[in-house]
C-alpha cells in the first residue's frame, strides 16, 4: 500500500479526519515514503482573547517540502503560538496556514507536534507507547512491522518490552519520537523538545532527529532558544522578535557538510547566527 493510500484509509476509519480538505492525488507521488509537507503561512496575525495587542503580526513564510526550519527567538516572542497555529491546535485571528495548498483547520495524522515533556502512558511498555498513534488511527495491522523498525530507528530496540517509567528522560523522548513517526506524518513540529535533557543526551537526539527527518524526507519546524541547536539541526533559521511577535531575519544555514561541532565551518556558521540574533532579535 502506498503512503498516500494509507492516509486515505486512516481518514476513512480514523477519528481525526476533519482536519484538512483532502489532498488531490496529483499533489503527491505514489512513493511509499513521505515526501514532506509544503507549508505556507500567509499574512498571519494573532491576538489572545482579552489582550490589547497582537502577539503575532503579519507573518508570511513558505517552507518547502523536506526543509528543516528553526524558529529562534527570546522568551515570549510567539514561537509556541506560531507552532500551535501551524498545527491547527489554534486558529489565527487573521491570515492562514496552508499545508500542501489546503488551509489547516484542525489536527491531522499528517502532522505531529512534540513538546518538551514526552507525555507517555506510564503503565505501558515502550513498544505499546510507540504503537499508540497507529492504534488511534485504527491501523493496528501495521504495528507488528512498523513498531520494531521505528524502535530501531530511534535506538531503542533493546527496550521494546520495558516499562517506559524505567527509562531516562532522553529515552522517553525517543519513545515519543517513535510514536510521532509511526503514522508516517509529512511534517514534524517540535517545541523545544530537548530542553529538559542533559547536554550529552540532547546532542545525540539533535543529530538523530535531523538524520531521521532527512531519511524520511520530512518537513520539520523546530522551536528553540538555542543557537547551537538551530545550527546543528536546521537548513534555515528564522529569528523572531517580540512586541509584536514578528520575523526579523530569514537565513539559510551552511555549517559544512558534516555539521561537526568542532569544525571551523560549523563554528563560523554558529557565530554568524549568534551575531544575527544579537543584532536583530
Ligand atoms: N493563552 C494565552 N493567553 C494570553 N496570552 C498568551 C497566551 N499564551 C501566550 N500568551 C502571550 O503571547 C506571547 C507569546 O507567547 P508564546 O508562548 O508563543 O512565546 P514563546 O516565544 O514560545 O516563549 P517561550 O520561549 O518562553 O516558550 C507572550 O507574550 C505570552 O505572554
Ligand atoms: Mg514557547
Amino acid at each position: 500500500m502506498t503512503h498516500h493510500a494509507q492516509f486515505a484509509t486512516a481518514k476513512v476509519q480514523g477519528a481525526a479526519e476533519a482536519a484538512v480538505v483532502p489532498v488531490p492525488p496529483t499533489t503527491k507521488g505514489a512513493t511509499p515514503m513521505a515526501t514532506g509537507a509544503h507549508v505556507q503561512i500567509d499574512g498571519l496575525s494573532h491576538r489572545y482573547r482579552g489582550m490589547a495587542a497582537n502577539c503575532l503580526d503579519d507573518i508570511s513564510i513558505t517552507v518547502p517540502a523536506g526543509q528543516v526550519l528553526a524558529l529562534v527567538g527570546r522568551s515570549g516572542c510567539g514561537k509556541s503560538t506560531l507552532l500551535h497555529l501551524i498545527s491547527g491546535l489554534m486558529q489565527p485571528a487573521e491570515g492562514g496556514v496552508f499545508i500542501d495548498g489546503n488551509r489547516v483547520q484542525g489536527a491531522s495524522p499528517r502532522w505531529v507536534v512534540m513538546f518538551q515533556a514526552p507525555s507517555l502512558f506510564p503503565w505501558m511498555t515502550v513498544a505499546q507507547n510507540a504503537a499508540l498513534g497507529l492504534r488511534f488511527a485504527r491501523r493496528t495491522a501495521e504495528i507488528p512491522e512498523r513498531v520494531p523498525a521505528l524502535l530501531e530507528m530511534v535506538g531503542l530496540s533493546a527496550y521494546a518490552d520495558r516499562n517506559v517509567q524505567d527509562l531516562s528522560g532522553g529515552q522517553q523522548q525517543r519513545v515519543a519520537l517513535a510514536r510521532s513517526l509511526a503514522t508516517q506524518p509529512d511534517l514534524l513540529l517540535l517545541d523545544e523538545p530537548f530542553s529538559a535533557l542533559d547536554a550529552f543526551t540532547r546532542r545525540a537526539l539533535q543529530q538523530d532527529v535531523r538524520r531521521i527527518a532527512k531519511e524520511l524526507g520530512l518537513t520539520v519546524v523546530l522551536v528553540t532558544h538555542d543557537i547551537t541547536e538551530a545550527a546543528i539541526m536546521a537548513d534555515r533559521a528564522l529569528i523572531m522578535a517580540p512586541d509584536p511577535g514578528r520575523i526579523v531575519t530569514d537565513t539559510m544555514l551552511d555549517p559544512g557538510p558534516e555539521r561537526h561541532r568542532d569544525s571551523p565551518a560549523f563554528e563560523a556558521e554558529r557565530a554568524r547566527l549568534a551575531h544575527l540574533f544579537e543584532t536583530t532579535a
